[in-house]
C-alpha cells in the first residue's frame, strides 16, 4: 500500500490512529505512577517514553491532550515525581486495563490487582510485580503548541533492576527481564535479542559482540 498526504487526512480517524500509532515502530510499554498530595494513587500505561540522554540521565514522555481530566499529568506537574515501571509479560492485561478512565478516586493499584511498592522519601509508588522500576523528577514540562500536547522530562534518581538481568558493562538485557513491547494502542509483543554490535567505527566492519 502507498498513501500520500491526501490519502492520510481523508482516512476514516480510528484507521488513521492505528496506522500512525504503529508505523513509528516497536515502542517501550511502561506504567507510569504516581499520587497528587492527598495520597491518591495512579497508574497509567504510556508508550511514549523515550531516551533523551545519560548524562545528566534525562526520559521525556508525551502526555496527549483529553477533554477529560488527566490524573497522570497533573499529579506529575503538583508532586513533580513520578515511577516508570517496565510491562512484564505475566501482567499485560493488567497494564492495559490502566488505560480505562477511572475517576480520580479510583486507584488504577485497586482497579486492576497490581500492587503499589513505595520506596523512603519518594513521593510516587512503584509497581511491585514490575522487575524495572525508574524513579524520575520533573526538571521540564513543555507545552506543545502543534498538538496540544505536554512533553515531560524527568531525571532519572532511582534505578531498581534485576542484578541477573545486568550485564558488567551497565547494559540491561530486556528480554531476560522479561519486558515487553508494544505496537499501536492494543498489540503486545515478547522479545528476543537477535544480536549485540561493538560501537561502530568508519574504518572496521561490523562486528557482533555475542
Ligand atoms: C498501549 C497504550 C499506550 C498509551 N500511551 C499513552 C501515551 O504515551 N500518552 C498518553 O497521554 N496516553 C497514552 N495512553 C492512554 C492512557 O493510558 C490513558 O489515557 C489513561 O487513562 C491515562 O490515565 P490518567 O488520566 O489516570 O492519567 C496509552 C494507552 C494505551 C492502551
Amino acid at each position: 500500500m502507498h498513501f500520500t498526504e491526501k490519502d492520510i487526512a481523508a482516512m476514516e480517524s480510528r484507521y488513521r490512529a492505528a496506522l500512525i500509532n504503529s508505523v513509528s515502530g516497536f515502542k517501550p510499554a511502561n506504567l507510569v505512577g504516581t499520587a497528587d498530595h492527598d495520597g491518591n494513587t495512579n497508574l497509567a500505561i504510556i508508550s511514549s517514553v523515550v531516551h533523551l540522554g545519560s548524562n545528566p540521565p534525562l526520559l521525556a514522555l508525551i502526555i496527549r491532550p483529553n477533554p477529560v481530566e488527566r490524573h497522570t499529568l497533573d499529579n506529575i506537574l503538583n508532586t513533580r515525581c513520578y515511577s516508570i515501571n517496565h510491562v512484564h509479560h505475566t501482567f499485560i492485561e493488567a497494564a492495559h486495563q490502566t488505560a480505562a478512565r477511572y475517576p480520580k478516586e479510583q486507584s488504577e493499584f485497586t482497579a486492576t490487582g497490581l500492587q503499589e511498592h513505595w520506596v523512603e522519601e519518594f513521593a510516587a509508588p512503584f509497581v511491585l510485580e514490575a522487575s524495572v522500576r525508574l524513579g524520575l523528577e520533573l526538571r521540564e514540562h513543555q507545552h506543545l503548541r502543534i498538538n496540544d500536547t505536554h512533553l515531560l522530562i524527568g531525571e532519572v534518581v532511582l534505578v531498581d533492576v534485576p542484578s541477573d538481568c545486568l550485564g558488567d558493562d551497565g547494559a540491561l538485557n530486556l528480554s531476560a527481564a522479561g519486558t515487553v513491547a508494544l505496537s499501536g494502542l492494543d498489540s503486545y509483543y515478547e522479545t528476543r535479542r537477535l544480536r549485540r554490535m561493538a560501537y561502530a567505527k568508519p574504518d572496521q566492519p561490523p562486528r557482533a559482540l555475542e
